[in-house]
């Protein structure tokens, strides 16, 4: 037993991200050095930071993606490189995953789409994907006559919804949103923050959200980290958080948006 999982065993926390010292270069440009995150079970962790400073790059890593250069990254206490492939197919279906802009297959229906994982797992036959499907579909409070449509027929947050129906077809312990409320207008995004929290009170799964709406970081997260200068620069509860000197986090909570979001509450 490494010293990581001892730790998690005693303090009862089970680990289900666990990235450490990671080295990530792409094309010999470092874009992480020395970072370590995490993400518990049953917890909302946020991620957040600069445009461009790396968030979706480190969820590729975090999803196996791309291969990192150094370090440890463990999901479920699994590394993708381990060569016990029903290991890591196993830890793969305990995790769901909303791509930034939905990233549905366009031509398949949308029953198709989210009945895709299921097929990908096997071992159900085809009465029971449908009532998954249906039930899926159910949840994120679309109607049975959606399944037919195309993902070219849907509004950008019926998108959203029909790509977290299928993110939950496998009923993840895990799931990883990269800007889930990218797109969408004030009401919706409010609607799908409500959505991921009814379900999470349902399903208690964890969450790894990258975002960098401020209303959607107040409303759902329990911890936050901030990625900046390469590496994860403060992590802990909002509150914990904002005290931390830096600028990216003085500017990002301390402006004029991040006032509203926090006195409001
Ligand atoms: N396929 C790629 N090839 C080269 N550089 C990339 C590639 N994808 C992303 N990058 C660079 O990596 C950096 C981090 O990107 P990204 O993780 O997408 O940032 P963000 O924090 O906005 O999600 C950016 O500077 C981007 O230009
Ligand atoms: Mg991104």
């Amino acid at each position: 037993m490494s010293a990581d999982q001892q730790t998690a065993v005693e303090t009862g926390v089970e680990t289900v991200v666990e990235v450490r010292k990671l080295l990530n270069t792409i094309d010999s440009v470092v874009l992480h050095r020395d970072l370590d995150f995490e993400v518990r079970a049953g917890e909302v962790m946020t991620l957040v930071g600069g445009s461009g400073s790396g968030k979706t790059q480190l969820v590729r890593v975090i999803l196996g993606l791309k291969q990192p250069s150094a370090g440890i990254v463990r999901v479920f206490g699994v590394s993708w490189n381990d060569p016990n492939y029903r290991r890591v197919r196993a830890a793969r279906e305990r995790m769901g995953m909303l791509f930034q802009n939905g990233a549905l297959y366009s031509a398949f229906t949308v029953y198709q789409n989210v009945a895709f994982p299921l097929r990908e797992r096997g071992g159900l036959d085809e009465d029971a994907i449908r009532a998954i499907v249906f039930a899926k579909l159910a949840q994120v409070e679309l109607e049975p006559a959606h399944a037919d449509l195309l993902p070219a027929n849907l509004s950008g947050g019926m998108v959203k919804r029909v790509s977290l129906a299928r993110a939950l077809a496998l009923s993840p312990e895990l799931l990883i949103l990269d800007e889930p409320t990218a797109g969408l207008d004030p009401d919706r995004s409010d609607a799908f923050v409500r959505l991921i929290k009814r379900m999470r009170s349902e399903y208690q799964f964890a969450v790894l959200m990258v975002t960098h709406d401020l209303d959607t970081l107040h409303d759902l997260s329990d911890r936050v980290s901030v990625l900046a200068d390469q590496h994860i620069i403060a992590c802990g509860t909002i509150e914990e958080v904002r005290k931390v000197p830096h600028r990216f986090i003085e500017n990002f909570f301390g402006g004029e948006r991040g006032r509203r979001a926090f006195t409001s509450a």
